[in-house]
């Protein structure tokens, strides 16, 4: 049917002209078995014999999710994939890009997604940059889906939180949120509060060491919204959080001390780590129908003592992630 090619080493193997057309030939019609042509219309009963004579799949390819990883990741990378797969799609996963990407050579976010989409039906962005999940889709012929952009934000992790609280509370209005920890670097905060902020009665407490409290910015688009919030420095945590529905604890994100020569700040970061612990004696003091989450990874912020608590959520907000991003790729990839 087609000529037979073992190894492919260097290119005087191609010096015979019948050869060299033969693949260009194959070539131009490749095009047609791959996705869209063959997907929405299906094919036609030419292009279906041509299918069998070459031995070609006859169904449309499944669709593939590109996952771009410039950050470590083990949940949003894991559950993007595996909520792919469960769709019966692929995905291709990219991880240390910066280091195994062409990024290793000097290649902007901007060339790799637009060079991604040509093998990809969407792309998965995590970067260390804030903006560069934008900055990829302006430059992107497929859609992207922000997985963390720096200390900007997570939209996805905001989503499966808040289906989380629906589940466990059965409402995402009328809620005391308490968020405890890294407020300034923690990109899940910022998202969390972006979209809680268009919820009804929702009241904020901002819980941190003073160093890390929630970004300036955040602060006054909740204060031109006229959202209630307050930042609680210094006091107790017990004291606010027996009146609260939600706590929603972070991990002090230590990768974002850095000196000014781009070095990890270790000092900047002792000083502040291991600053507030949630542990029995804080969920002893909290409702019967509260929840304490976490986006996870916890370091030592979440003592383990209140993990069979069914108050904490954390493992079932992961466990949900890979749900919430089924019903996303779905939305994206087969919408209306
Ligand atoms: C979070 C992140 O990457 O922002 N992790 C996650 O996706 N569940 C939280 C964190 O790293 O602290």
């Amino acid at each position: 049917m087609v000529t037979k090619l073992h190894h492919i080493l260097e290119t005087q193997q191609f010096k015979e002209d019948a050869l060299l057309q033969e693949l260009f030939a194959l070539t131009d019609e490749m095009p047609l078995f791959d996705i869209i042509k063959l997907k929405n219309r299906g094919p036609t009963p030419e292009e279906a014999e041509r299918c069998k004579q070459l031995r070609l799949p006859q169904e449309p390819r499944k669709l593939i999710l590109g996952n771009l990883f410039y950050e470590p990741s083990t949940r949003t990378m894991m559950s993007f994939s595996s909520a792919m797969m469960s769709l019966e799609g692929n995905a291709i996963n990219l991880f240390d890009v910066e280091r195994f990407s062409s990024a290793a050579k000097g290649e902007n976010i901007e060339d790799t997604a637009r060079v991604a989409g040509d093998y990809a039906d969407a792309i998965v962005i995590r970067h260390k940059e804030e903006g560069a999940a934008k900055k990829a889709a302006r430059h992107s012929s497929v859609p992207i889906i922000n997985a963390g952009d720096g200390t900007g934000q997570h939209p996805t992790q905001t989503l499966l939180d808040l289906y989380t609280i629906r589940q466990k509370l059965g409402r995402i209005d009328d809620l005391k949120v308490g968020m405890l920890g890294d407020l300034l670097n923690g990109r899940t905060v910022h998202s969390l509060t972006y979209l809680l902020a268009h919820r009804e009665g929702i009241k904020l407490y901002f819980i941190s060491p003073p160093e890390l409290a929630m970004r300036p910015d955040i602060i006054q688009y909740l204060s031109e919204k006229g959202i209630p919030f307050e930042q609680v420095v210094g006091e107790e945590l017990r004291d606010v959080a027996r009146n609260l529905d939600v706590l929603y604890v972070t991990r002090v994100q230590k990768e974002r001390f850095l000196k000014p020569d781009g070095s990890p700040d270790e000092k900047a970061y002792e000083a502040v780590k291991g600053s507030y612990v949630v542990d029995g004696s804080v969920i002893d003091v909290m409702g019967l129908n509260s929840i304490v989450m976490h986006p996870l990874p916890r370091v030592d912020e979440i003592d383990r003592e209140i993990d069979s608590d069914p108050r904490a959520v954390y493992f079932v907000q992961s466990r949900n992630g890979k749900y919430v991003r089924m019903a996303l790729l779905k939305m994206i990839l087969d919408g209306e």
